[in-house]
């Protein structure tokens, strides 16, 4: 089996970060979406994958290289313009050959793996089996509706009005009869060839597609709340580590991570929380559920479920809650007064908070 990881698209909805960075970037307890979506591949097995990528292709390759990092084989493919996600899949086709493929959306996290589903799918061998999840409004997903035996009896993109709460996660098991289902279908009336269609197509012929459930945390990261959700999830697994300096008038409550390099001084800090190689904290209170990347400041400073950037840094503002501080962004205040809130700062913005 071979994997297609989708990485283009333009994350409208995670502007500003989006502007000059692209969504599937985002760090997620300081490692990039893609990179935990590659760690979930390679725990199916799976070694040769194809990753489609729009105009952030440079950046993209820049932090995933040739894969051998991940103990994968990576394949840039190409795509001009986002013209849907069974469009991905014609575009890779000479890389997918005649193989059984698993593709997987590059902004979608399912921290709990999809290791059973992937071996359900290897034995029974239905033309097609889908990820699926209860969600409260589906009406934002392709939506399942399935038989009480997992066979998948209808499909439709965003229903306005949805006959099931089975939500599509965006990973899907493939074989290559969806080739031919792809050729057979005509763009959706958001003008993308939409692979729920082609799902569809093959019910309509008669073939088995299953659906199978997961239930474990699933978070497709499209917005700034869905960022910090993640980030909150994924860092309730966190396991401490100091391999930075901590002084002796800091204290470290919980799992923290003071990753090389790091400087802790005079500060307290609360985990989960992680702080990045080279990032220096002083005179702080950080966390819990915060992750600071590499290279970041924080001076007379409180933070609390935020992530910060690479490079960014937060001096005399005492209490941040709930932010994503951009790459090199500097917020700052006049004064250690009583400045406090939420804040949203694109890469590379200078904000000064009044006290
Ligand atoms: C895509 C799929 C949809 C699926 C969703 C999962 O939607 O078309 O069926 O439920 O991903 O994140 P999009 O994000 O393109 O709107």
């Amino acid at each position: 089996m071979k994997a297609l990881v989708l990485s283009g698209g333009s994350g409208t909805r995670l502007r500003p970060f989006t502007y000059s960075m692209p969504k599937q970037l985002m760090p997620i307890a300081n490692r990039p979406v893609l990179e935990h979506v590659l760690e979930n591949i390679r725990e199916l097995g799976v070694s040769e994958v194809g990753i489609v990528v729009g105009d952030r292709a440079t950046e993209i390759a820049a932090v995933l290289g040739d894969g051998s990092r991940f103990g994968l084989e990576l394949t840039y493919i190409r795509q001009e313009k986002p013209l849907g996600l069974a469009h991905c899949v014609t575009i890779a086709r000479d890389f997918l050959g005649e193989d059984d493929f698993v593709m997987y959306l590059g902004d979608n996290m399912l921290p709990d793996g999809v290791q059973e589903i992937a071996r359900e799918f290897a034995a029974r061998r239905p033309t097609a089996q889908v990820v699926v999840r209860r969600v409260a409004d589906p009406r934002a997903f392709g939506v399942a509706e399935v038989a009480p035996d997992g066979r998948v009896t209808r499909l439709v993109e965003k229903p306005e009005r949805p006959n099931s709460d089975l939500a599509l996660t965006g990973v899907y098991f493939l074989t290559p009869l969806i080739h031919q289902a792809i050729d057979r279908i005509t763009p959706s009336a958001r003008g993308e060839l939409e692979i729920t269609d082609a799902l569809q197509w093959l019910i309509s012929y008669g073939a088995t597609v299953l659906a199978r459930e997961y239930t474990g945390y699933w978070k497709d990261t499209g917005c700034v709340e869905d960022v910090l959700d993640c980030n909150r999830e994924l860092l309730g697994d966190l396991k401490g580590s100091v391999t930075g300096l901590v002084d002796a008038e800091s204290e470290l409550v919980g799992p923290v991570v003071v990753e090389a390099g790091a400087r802790v001084v005079r500060s307290r800090i609360v985990g989960p929380a992680i702080v990045g190689a080279g990032s220096h904290v002083v005179d702080s209170q950080v966390g819990p559920y915060t992750s600071i990347g590499r290279d970041c400041r924080l001076l007379d400073a409180a933070l609390e479920g935020s992530i910060m950037l690479d490079g960014a840094s937060v001096s005399r503002v005492p209490a941040l809650r709930g932010s994503l501080i951009g790459r090199a962004a500097a917020v700052t205040s006049a004064d250690v007064g009583s400045a406090h809130g939420r804040l949203v700062v694109g890469d590379h913005t200078h904000v000064e908070v009044a006290a």
